[in-house]
């Protein structure tokens, strides 16, 4: 696989963790359950510090980070629902990093996808266990 192909595959990535960011830190504006509202932004700033790795190995191989982001469903009145749309983003960025993981033959990339998935996988139990709290 070349640098282009790479470069691509890794701005998916770039959008997910942008609209993670941007889902995040406006829910965690809106929450008003003290702890699920800290945790969450404390998860808005892991995805902004995977927004960084990510756009190093852009640049590194001479790309630019693509700044596009798609729809994103913010909070509106429900905790719960929330809770599940930050549960299902954190699902789809696992799935799709395992899918690059698997077609990407950089090692240095690599390692920092598989990184990036252990936190995913952590962010997504964190959410799980608020969820489950709020029965
Ligand atoms: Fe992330
Ligand atoms: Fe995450």
């Amino acid at each position: 696989m070349d640098n282009n192909e790479i470069i691509k595959l890794l701005n998916i990535d770039f959008k997910g963790e942008l609209e993670a960011t941007m889902l995040y830190t406006y829910n965690a504006f809106v929450i008003d359950d003290c702890e699920i509202s800290r945790l969450t932004e404390g998860i808005a700033a892991d995805e902004m510090r995977h927004m960084w790795w990510l756009a190093e190995l852009i640049t590194k191989r001479g790309g630019r980070p693509s700044m596009e982001i798609g729809k994103i469903e913010y909070m509106e009145e429900d905790v719960k629902r929330a809770l599940k749309v930050q549960i299902q983003k954190e699902t789809e960025g696992i799935e799709e990093y395992e899918k690059h993981i698997r077609l990407i033959d950089d090692e240095e990339v690599v390692g920092v996808l598989k990184h990036i998935i252990d936190e995913e996988k952590r962010h997504r139990k964190e959410f799980k266990e608020k969820l489950e709290k709020l029965g």
